[in-house]
């Protein structure tokens, strides 16, 4: 979306009620998850989505990508590379039918995703991405925003937590980094993403919240498949 485009639709917050909102689990459902970097969302959202048979989207790679093309072509503005952004989803992601799964992965992309997504046009244009994505079927969907912002009506929204230097060195092992260089970054754009005006990173009023620390990812994801066990026991006449 241009930023003309924006300010047109009076540059403010979407509004709530995007998809999810009186979705019954037989039609489709959406679990949103949501919480900082490294406290297991995306290891713990692809196996839920595997045990379910449900979708699985990384929101993250979205910002990420946008991240990527604007240090690419810097002379464009990530709101321009946001509404042009050709991307495709899955085991590999693909910009501009070229694969950037480990290029979107880098300390340089990651520091400038959280830049990128504090740019409410940013966000705009991404919102209508992923909200045409979540329209139909079954999800497990995962990001900072899912479960205030993207999909306000997800029948199950669980919110992951673990202490900064657990995540650190989570995040530090995955990367074959120095645990106290991935702290430092991590605190950085960790305040970055829950200190922004729009869509600031934070747990949904009605999210289950999760301390993931100490916890291995089998024991994250049974807790999970549980919970969407009984938020569709919930459901039921
Ligand atoms: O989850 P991740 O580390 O791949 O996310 C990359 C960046 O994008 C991070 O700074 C947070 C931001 N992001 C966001 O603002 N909203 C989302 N729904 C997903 C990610």
């Amino acid at each position: 979306m241009s930023a003309a485009a924006v300010a047109a639709a009076g540059g403010s917050e979407p509004e709530q009620g995007g998809p999810g909102r009186c979705r019954g689990y037989r039609g489709a459902m959406i679990v949103a998850i949501d919480g900082p970097a490294g406290a297991g969302k995306s290891t713990v959202a692809r196996a839920l989505a595997a045990a379910l048979g449900f979708d699985y989207l990384d929101s993250g790679a979205l910002y990420r990508c946008v991240a990527l093309a604007s240090l690419q072509a810097p002379e464009i503005s990530p709101a321009e590379h946001a509404a042009a952004l050709d991307v495709s989803l899955g085991e590999r992601v693909l910009l501009d039918g070229r694969d950037v799964t480990q290029a979107i992965r880098s300390p340089d992309v990651s520091a400038r995703a959280s830049v990128v997504a504090a740019d409410q046009a940013v966000r705009l244009a991404l919102l209508a991405r992923q909200r045409e994505l979540l329209a139909k079927g079954d999800w497990v969907a995962e990001g900072r925003d899912i479960g205030t912002v993207v999909a306000p009506g997800a029948e199950l929204k669980i919110f992951l937590v673990a202490s900064l230097q657990e995540r650190a060195a989570r995040r530090a092992g995955e990367l074959g980094a120095d645990p106290s260089q991935v702290e430092a970054e991590m605190s950085v754009r960790d305040a970055r993403d829950r200190e922004r005006d729009h869509s600031p990173l934070q747990a949904a009023p009605d999210a289950v919240v999760l301390d993931t620390s100490g916890l291995d990812v089998a024991t994250v994801t049974a807790r999970a498949v549980d919970l969407v066990a009984r938020a569709r026991g919930s459901d039921r006449p």
